[in-house]
């Protein structure tokens, strides 16, 4: 799979570079001038960076930040593009309800956005229904080493053998510890080891909690199940795309999710617990453990956001009986089909996905690049120690993805559903799994 996509991307390098002997010049402006019908640009691109003056407003959107990262990547743009000025758009931190703002949003043809960052598990929806841009051309045409990128991460936002996004960041699921509280030596290698660490240091050097997790019922609890499932040696689909989830594995690893957050170590809400609520509550201080993404090192260690700088431990999540899983996450850039600014819209896109823009994300906002180059910057590795260590690329390497299906937000919702049904105790994680099973041979048909 991987030499296949690395020969694919060596091609497509070859073509560019031939193009670009051959004049292929003139393709480039070609293909670029036709699509981009915005009035700015006119018949030369040129005139619009350059001489008149006139400044190109530009709408990027994404979820909320609750990082630095998002304002110093506009900050660095617009300082750098005089002729564009990018303002942000804060969407939902929800992702399910972020997809249905822009699907909202898009239905209805609305330029409104110019930029906006898809979640991995988007880009075959958005892409059959014409929402977003293909942008082989912009990619083709500026010489944009698609072979430098995480080929994962890259393939994520190809869909019927096009380029529709380029991948910004990526995540997987993580355990962080507070150093002060849990030693190195100490850290829980099996979720056991977890349940038993987090009950007992709840309540210990100001804690309210012993656990803290994702398990609303929206789409970071899938993410929290795939990680449990596949611990466990349960899957969802087979290698062939066909419903295999009605397992003894996957039943433990459900089974063990539900225990987890039923327990008297969790806070007795944690069925409204996004993202935004677990880090709260662990930059507050008020649990040893969280499952989070990569982001929350830097959030945890912000000297205006955090009461436990310093203090923070990152580990592979605990293992079930058939290893440590982490689920596949990770954000990617598309532009707006119906934008009125397409051709500036590419210029911030590549600005954002390319190395300047993946290391003020790395730095300002702890995000995973999807350009492996960086995680030998030096300055990079400064701000995020952990993105050398064996256990943060492993879990990057072996990540588990979701599904992938044009109607992902119907598969995600039995998911959902079912989990949250044995988390509240409604059914049993056999009765759970069993569910899913019927219901998701009937959505994946
Ligand atoms: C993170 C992940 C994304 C996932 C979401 C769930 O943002 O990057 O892929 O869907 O969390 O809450």
């Amino acid at each position: 799979m991987k030499a296949k996509h690395w020969l694919l991307a060596l091609l497509m390098v070859l073509v560019v570079a031939l193009a670009a002997c051959s004049g292929g010049d003139d393709g480039a402006s070609e293909d670029t001038g036709g699509d981009s019908g915005e009035a700015t640009s006119g018949d030369s691109g040129e005139e619009a960076s350059e001489g008149d003056g006139e400044v190109v407003e530009l709408v990027y959107a994404r979820g909320q930040d609750s990082t630095q990262a998002t304002e110093e990547i506009v900050k660095a743009f617009n300082e750098a593009n005089p002729n564009i000025n990018v303002s942000f758009r804060e969407m939902p931190s929800d992702t399910g309800q972020q997809h249905d703002a822009y699907v909202t949003m898009l239905n209805a043809e609305s330029p409104e956005i110019d930029v906006m960052d898809l979640d991995v598990i988007w880009p075959a929806e958005f892409a059959q229904a014409g929402y977003v841009l293909d942008l082989d051309r912009f990619i083709q045409r500026d010489g944009i080493e698609t072979g430098d990128y995480n080929q994962g991460a890259l393939s994520a936002a190809q869909f019927n053998g096009k380029q529709w996004a380029m991948p910004k960041f990526i995540d997987a699921g993580m355990l962080f510890y507070r150093t002060d509280l849990v030693g190195e030596d100490e850290v829980p290698q099996t979720w056991d080891e977890l349940a038993e660490s987090a009950s007992t240091l709840q309540g210990e050097g100001g804690t309210e909690f012993g656990y803290l997790m994702q398990a609303k019922q929206y789409e970071g609890l899938v993410c929290n199940a795939v990680e449990f499932i596949a611990a466990y040696g349960g899957q969802i689909l087979d290698e062939n795309g066909d419903v295999a989830v009605n397992t003894p594995e996957t039943v433990k690893g459900i089974a063990k999710l539900v225990e987890i957050a039923q327990s008297d170590y969790v806070p007795g809400n944690i069925n409204t617990f996004t993202e935004v609520e677990s880090h709260t509550a662990f930059i507050e201080g008020q649990s040893p453990y969280i499952r989070n993404w990569p982001y929350q090192w830097n959030l945890a260690n912000d000297e205006n956001e955090s009461e436990i700088v310093g203090n923070v431990g990152v580990a592979p999540l605990p293992e079930g009986d058939a290893g440590s899983a982490a689920a596949l996450g990770g954000w990617m850039t598309a532009i707006n089909a119906y934008s009125e600014n397409k051709e500036e819209a590419w210029e911030f896109l590549k600005f954002m996905t390319g190395p300047e823009g993946q290391k003020i994300s790395a730095i300002y906002g702890g995000l995973a690049p999807t350009l492996p180059e960086l995680f030998e910057d030096e300055e990079i590795l400064e701000a995020n120690p952990f993105f050398q260590e064996e256990g943060f690329q492993n879990a990057l390497e072996s990540a588990v993805s979701r599904p992938v299906a044009p109607n992902y937000p119907e598969v995600s919702e039995v998911i959902q559903i079912n989990v949250s049904r044995a988390i509240a105790g409604e059914v049993t994680p056999e009765e759970a799994v069993a569910a899913m099973e019927e219901e998701l041979n009937q959505v994946m048909q």
